[in-house]
């Protein structure tokens, strides 16, 4: 999935999936001491920092067009040819990117041919995602269909020298309304405007969606899903496999 699926999803992206300030904190502080960042497949701006000299690289004229006044110039182009010279950037950072770019291990390359120091991406790790219950309970086609193109955590640990895997909590308010961010907001996944928001819902094929929601909707109605989760919506965080993935280029 790349440009061209984004140009669709992306039309009310930025209503859905705006930063949230605690995983903007966490990405922040994993950049550490560098001054020049490029925000690969950057989309519309999100959590891109404020203090440092940003270069975004986004694919999707959709997205690009939606990244607020003043943010930082944006470059069309993909992971798989970086328009970059060598070593120019201090830090790249990848937001939930990398399971949209075609082809993984070229994206890698091309982010260690352009950054001097640190690495950091924002991704999921779905040995802990499937445990989620709208992908274990309602639609686990989700994560068959993730599993094709998720890079997983070792595969990173292998390809990226010295890296760094941190479990991010997610808040139950988290304002970015990616998929599992709703793991206490069962409704939220009824909405059509909150999945247009959200690359899995264009993926599956309708009568697969329309059989898990139509589960769930029931569930909601006759109060299965609170009695089986409703414990979830008392809880301030959850763990469902967000992980900050930090290497270091440097470092011996
Ligand atoms: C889920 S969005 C994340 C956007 C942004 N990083 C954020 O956190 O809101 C995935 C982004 O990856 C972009 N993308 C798709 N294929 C790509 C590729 N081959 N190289 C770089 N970015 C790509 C999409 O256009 C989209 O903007």
């Amino acid at each position: 999935m790349s440009a061209p699926a984004y140009d669709q999803i992306g039309i009310n992206y930025s209503d859905i999936r705006r930063a949230d300030p605690r995983i903007e904190a966490a990405i922040w502080e994993a950049l550490g001491d560098a001054r020049t960042v490029l925000n690969i497949g950057a989309g519309t701006g999100s959590y891109e920092p404020t203090d440092r000299d940003v270069i975004a690289v986004e694919p999707s004229p959709v997205m690009i067009a939606q990244r607020p006044a003043g943010s930082a110039p944006a470059i069309q182009g993909v992971a798989e040819a970086i328009p970059l010279e060598d070593k120019s950037m201090d830090a790249t950072m990848g937001v939930f990117t990398m399971q949209h770019w075609d082809d993984v291990d070229c994206g890698l390359t091309e982010v260690l041919r352009v950054t001097r120091k640190r690495i950091v991406f924002l991704t999921l790790d779905l040995d802990v995602t499937e445990l989620m219950w709208l992908c274990r309970d309602y639609l686990p086609e989700i994560i068959e269909h993730d599993r094709k193109a998720f890079p997983t955590i070792t595969r990173l640990q292998t390809t990226l020298p010295n890296v760094q895997v941190d479990t991010i909590p997610v808040p139950a308010d988290c304002t970015d309304g990616f998929l599992v961010a709703l793991w206490s907001r069962p409704e939220a996944h009824l909405g059509s405007h909150v999945r247009r928001a959200s690359s899995t819902w264009h993926r599956l094929p309708p009568a697969v969606i329309e059989n898990g929601l139509d589960q769930l909707r029931h569930d909601l109605d006759n109060g299965e899903w609170d009695r089986r989760f409703g414990h979830l919506r008392t809880l301030d965080t959850l763990d469902v496999g967000l992980r900050l993935v930090t290497a270091e280029l440097l470092a011996k």
